[in-house]
């Protein structure tokens, strides 16, 4: 393990974050260069790019992410598929950046998660949750020739956490203030809060799911307007459409929504099973084309801020919401939500200086340099984890 205590000596590393979230709308690829570990770790984004998926892969990897479709052979290909295609995201931010593959010290990379199960399965009287990400790290390392660190959320499960959410001790680092309150709010294909009390040392710190970010609203558009497109832009087709109370009050009704945390969701929670009862609600109350879309992205709004009403209100009131993720881009949401949050300040995560795009990125590769310097990145408060663990698995 020659490279790893090499690495684990370097004064700076340039690492490239590689993230994948449950809208499988594109791989994220943030370089950045870190110094030192922890709080008092400097850093800097050096480039940032998206690498979009191709329809058919898109379309490969929603099929595997369920139970009913998902099949044995499809999910061996995609792994090793998925480690050229995140190959191909890292060197755009490398290039970006204008570096070679040899200038880089790490690749830091989330794979693609297919499957979550925090609920434990049993075979045989063995019992365990589960998680499963897909995106060959070892292809990574061979393609760049640079040392790759992958599937950090699995040491999380094994000393008994949700494997989720991994963020937390990154949004510490780059986020915590010592005198105000901070909610960080990604808003992706899920949607998911940290909490940042001032000057916390991790233990008084709140993250978890509040359930869906842009899924559904995204699996409506894609029904309305027969798949031409695959988003709400902006959010105007909702600006343009009438919010239905009584659809909004019924989906307020689901189990996930109302949870106390710890929670983590994904397709498992808001995927295709969801959205076919949605449908048919919709179809019995006559709600459709930009009214539909109109009342999934209300229901979005308020599953967020009814969960900041009932859990992260009552543990400390935030000072300010900054708001990360693909959903910061839709205007009709973001005007629900800060109507929602009753007085509590919404910024954009740009306004505090890293696009909303990044930041998740940036967290994995912020946590695969603690990784590699031996330090744990998860935080047992948000995942419920026994003790804190060093993440990840090595491909040197
Ligand atoms: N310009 C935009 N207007 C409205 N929604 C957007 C826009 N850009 C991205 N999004 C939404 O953000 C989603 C992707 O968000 P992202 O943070 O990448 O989620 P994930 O982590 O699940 O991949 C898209 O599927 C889309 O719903
Ligand atoms: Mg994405």
């Amino acid at each position: 393990m020659k490279s790893l205590s090499r690495l684990a000596l370097l004064k700076s590393r340039k690492i490239v974050g590689l993230m994948s979230g449950t809208s499988v709308d594109a791989v994220d690829a943030c370089l950045a260069e870190f110094e030192g570990n922890g709080m008092g770790m400097k850093w800097r984004i050096l480039a940032f790019e998206t690498h979009p998926f191709p329809a058919e892969l898109r379309k490969a990897v929603l099929e595997a992410s369920e139970a009913s479709t998902g099949r044995v052979d499809q999910l061996c290909a995609l792994n090793f598929i998925l480690g050229e295609f995140f190959a191909e995201a890292a060197l755009k931010a490398v290039r970006a950046a204008g570096l070679k593959p040899t200038q880089i010290d790490l690749v830091s990379s989330h794979g693609q998660t297919v499957h979550h199960l925090p609920e434990d399965r049993v075979i045989a009287g063995y019992s365990s949750r589960s998680t499963l990400q897909l995106g060959e790290p070892s292809v990574i390392a061979e393609r760049l020739g640079v040392p790759v660190v992958a599937d950090l959320r699995v040491r999380d499960v094994a000393a008994g956490g949700l494997g989720a959410p991994l963020v937390p001790y990154a949004d510490r680092v780059l986020f915590q203030k010592h005198d105000s309150a901070v909610a960080l709010q990604n808003i992706g294909g899920i949607s998911n809060v940290t909490l940042l009390p001032p000057g916390s040392s991790g233990k008084e710190l709140l993250a978890f799911d509040t359930g869906p970010g842009n899924m559904l609203i995204d699996a409506v558009v894609h029904d309305t307007t027969m798949g031409e497109h695959l988003f709400d832009p902006e959010g105007s087709m909702a600006a343009s459409g009438q919010v239905d109370r009584a659809l909004v009050e019924r989906l307020m009704e689901d189990p996930f929504v109302l949870a106390a945390p710890p929670k983590t969701a994904g397709r498992e929670n808001f995927g295709r099973e969801f959205h076919r009862t949605l449908s048919t609600l919709a179809l019995f109350g006559r709600v459709k084309g930009n009214d539909l879309v109109a009342t999934v992205t209300a229901f979005t709004a308020e599953s967020i801020a009814e969960n900041y009403r009932r859990y992260v209100v009552p543990h400390w009131r935030p000072d300010e919401v900054i708001v990360c993720g693909g959903g910061s881009q839709n205007a009709f949401l973001m005007r629900l939500l800060s109507e929602k949050l009753e007085g509590i300040p919404l910024v954009t995560i740009e306004q505090r200086g890293v696009p909303s795009k990044a930041k998740e990125a940036l967290s994995f590769a912020l946590l695969g340099n603690e990784s590699v310097c031996g330090i744990p990145g998860n935080v047992p408060a948000a995942t419920g984890a026994s003790r804190p663990v060093v993440l990840g698995k090595f491909v040197p």
